[in-house]
């Protein structure tokens, strides 16, 4: 542990024995000090969302296949011609120097490792440059909570291009934040600086909790906005935080290159339904016309494999690469983005599917 400013950072370095990705939350909560974890961990209100998100994964099946002459499935794929390892990916989630002194760039690092896109958030604890130099040229995307400050938008833009974000996720469920108990009781407020606001009038986030931080960023955000985005760093932008067919259409109409459909890991409006139970429809509205990325909830090879054949492209996680890097810095996330690709051939094959494409074709049982 490294002490700073009195907060307790875990320095680990190592490998991780990982049993299933559940159980991670368990060893993550005694070396995460408490308002921390309560932070990454927690849901909004009584949490019946963050709940759902996981238990929605249950009342799909998937069918095993038979005869079918498949060995050694490849989980290889791609999105905007960007050649990744795994459909698995680490979604964009804040402050991860909470959870490691290297945060970010660790993460970064521990995805490289495995060949799983980067998505970096506004709110992290080290800039963007470096953790996409942390990467070493491995694909990243960054993250962006607009600002009500157009310049710093601007400036945020900048620097992720001139760092070779490969395109650019617009968060748009966080216009507020959800009602997040645990900070409540915790009194929690970030106890280490976020890198990217740094640079900003307000701030760095140090000594705020993230409901004030949220109530610095912009608060409308239209379809003007995605246009905007895309026009000034001619970049993809996915919309993150889609669970609505109609916002999907509103999205692309708008010029967005991708959606994202995500309840915020069950962070925002609590009583919404699971992030999977929607994807179906929303990915139905987008006929193929851009890619879909997921997340919330995702803990399982078989959730990866349930989310691919309902419609998505690439799977996001964040809490279980957050516990990883607590336990064991960068080598740490990548031995869980590792148990997952160990996980998710296995039911491929079960399920008679050679190619990420065949899983995007496998049928599923909804009942
Ligand atoms: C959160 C933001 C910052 O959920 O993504 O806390």
């Amino acid at each position: 542990m490294t002490i700073i400013n009195g907060y307790e950072q875990s320095d680990r370095e190592e490998p991780i024995d990982i049993v299933d990705l559940p159980s991670l939350e368990g060893r993550a909560r005694k070396i995460i000090p408490t308002g921390a974890f309560g932070y990454i961990q927690g849901g909004s209100e009584d949490e019946w969302t963050l709940r759902e998100n996981t238990a929605a994964f249950d009342h799909v099946q998937i069918v095993p296949r038979a005869l079918t002459n498949v060995e050694k499935p490849s989980t290889d794929t791609e999105i905007f011609g960007i050649p990744l390892k795994t459909p698995i990916m680490m979604a964009p989630a804040a402050a991860q120097g909470l959870a490691h002194l290297r945060g970010e760039m660790a993460t970064a690092e521990g995805m490289a490792q495995v060949g799983a896109l980067m998505a970096q958030s506004t709110y992290s604890s080290t800039t963007i440059a470096d953790t996409a130099a942390a990467g070493h040229g491995s694909p990243q995307f960054f993250q962006l909570y607009m600002s009500k400050d157009r310049d710093f938008n601007r400036s945020l833009l900048d620097e992720a291009m001139k760092a070779g974000a490969k395109a650019i996720i617009l968060t748009v469920d966080s216009t507020v934040g959800g009602y997040r108990e645990a900070d409540v009781v915790n009194k929690f407020q970030f106890p280490v600086p976020m890198a990217n606001l740094a640079r900003f009038s307000e701030g760095d986030g140090k000594g705020k909790g993230i409901m004030e931080i949220y109530a610095e960023a912009a608060q409308k955000i239209g379809p003007e906005d995605v246009g905007r985005i895309a026009d000034y760093t001619h970049l993809p932008v996915i919309v993150k935080g889609i669970e609505a067919p109609e916002d999907a259409l509103l999205a692309i109409d708008a010029g967005a290159s991708g959606v994202y459909v995500s309840n915020h890991g069950g962070r925002q409006l609590n009583g919404g339904p699971a992030s999977f139970n929607v994807l179906p429809e929303v990915a139905r509205a987008v006929d193929g016309r851009v890619p879909v990325m997921f997340d919330s909830g995702v803990r399982r090879g078989s959730h990866v494999f349930k989310a691919l054949a309902s419609g998505a492209d690439l799977v996001a996680l964040a809490r279980p690469v957050i516990y990883g890097l607590a336990l064991g810095g960068a080598q740490g996330a990548a031995s869980v983005i590792r148990h997952l690709n160990k996980e998710l051939p296995i039911d491929m094959q079960l399920a008679g599917t050679r190619t990420i494409d065949d899983v995007k074709h496998a049928k599923l049982i909804r009942r």
